[in-house]
């Protein structure tokens, strides 16, 4: 396909530590097309934030970026802060783990708004306001007149995770990127929270990534999955495939390590064995080989590339799970 909407190419995000060098983002690419949902799943420090972040501008000018993202054909690597501004919420948008950082805690909801509002249009104070109370009933806000001239914190997490995706939604973005958008809410409100994204979603005919460490959360809503582990794409395929036929030993980890419903109280949760790696001093060879259980000497030898090994189906690894060997990929 080529009507992607963002088109990423071999990104690298490189960060100084210890005098070396920590690859936080090493060699992703992925499209993500109109309408879609695409979940970028992995554990904690894999590279999923940091990878988002580029894609923003949003990086601390410590990190070095490579590699090229284009948006509808427009390069996003490399532009200047104000260059970048144009594209942040008009194409991009983006929606964080924590509203209650993200928010200004002295100014009243319906101003910080409003302000978003007025930052990308020229509308007039009124007019905006209005805007305002029409993206707060987009977003489902109970009373959104009342809420208008409320603080932050008399909202609820659930209500202050809403203002931001209002505050995203203000110039219609063609993206939304939501990064750990819900892991602050309780178990009910994420539901929420998640149906009202893809109620969005469908309503303005976003793009949407899902930013998660959550696969469950993925499987549930997603179209398109990529897994992400130590700063690589390890593993990327279609909802329904990748759950029918898991292919990558850290993917089915991370699949046996989803809490279920029938697990009886009190046992305890599964967790994948061993830590994830240092990103500043990674393993030859598969970077997951000291983890894995299907780890041989080749594994240690030498990193398995990402291939499409079959139709819409990527993954790294030589020995991948649920099909026997994969020599051909040598
Ligand atoms: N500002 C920074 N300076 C140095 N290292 C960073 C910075 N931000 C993130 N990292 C490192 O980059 C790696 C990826 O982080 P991140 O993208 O936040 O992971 P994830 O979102 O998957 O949990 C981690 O090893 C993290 O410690
Ligand atoms: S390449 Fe080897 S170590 Fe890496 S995930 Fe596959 S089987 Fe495990
Ligand atoms: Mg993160």
């Amino acid at each position: 396909m080529s009507d992607a909407l963002l088109e990423v190419s071999d990104l690298r995000v490189t960060f100084p530590a210890r005098g070396r060098e920590l690859r936080a983002v090493d060699g992703v690419s992925y499209s993500v097309y109109a309408g879609q949902t695409l979940a970028i799943v992995g554990e904690s420090g894999s590279g999923k934030t940091v990878s988002c972040r580029a894609l923003m501008g949003l990086l601390p000018p410590t990190a070095a970026v490579a590699g090229s993202a284009l948006l509808r054909g427009s390069e996003l690597i490399g532009l200047s802060d104000d260059e970048m501004r144009r594209h942040r919420g008009t194409d991009i948008a983006m929606v964080f783990q924590d509203p209650a950082r993200s928010l200004n805690p002295t100014m009243r909801v319906g101003a910080q708004i409003t302000e978003a509002i007025r930052a990308h249009h020229n509308a007039g104070r009124a007019e905006a306001r209005e805007q305002a109370v029409e993206l707060l009933r987009l977003v489902h806000m109970p009373v959104p007149r009342r809420r208008f001239t409320e603080y932050p914190h008399q909202l609820s997490g659930g209500m202050r995770q809403r203002v931001m995706i209002a505050i995203a939604l203000a110039c219609r973005p063609r993206l939304l990127i939501a990064d750990e958008a819900t892991t602050a809410l309780d178990v009910t409100t994420q539901a929420q929270i998640m149906e009202l994204l893809l109620e969005l979603q469908d309503e303005l005919g976003m793009a949407l990534m899902l930013i998660s460490h959550d696969l469950g959360l993925a499987a549930s809503y997603a179209d398109e999955v990529i897994v992400m582990y130590a700063g690589r794409i390890v593993e990327q395929a279609p909802a329904p495939r990748l759950f029918a036929r898991v292919r990558m030993p850290y993917t089915e980890a991370l699949f046996e390590a989803i809490p279920r419903l029938e697990r009886p109280a009190h046992s305890p949760l599964p967790v994948i064995g061993g830590r994830p790696p240092d990103m500043a001093d990674l393993p030859a060879g598969c970077s997951f080989a000291p983890r894995c259980r299907g780890a041989m000497d080749d594994c240690r030898a030498t990193a398995p590339p990402l291939a499409e090994h079959e139709p819409g189906h990527r993954w790294a690894c030589w020995h991948p799970v649920n099909g026997g060997t994969d020599a051909a990929a040598r």
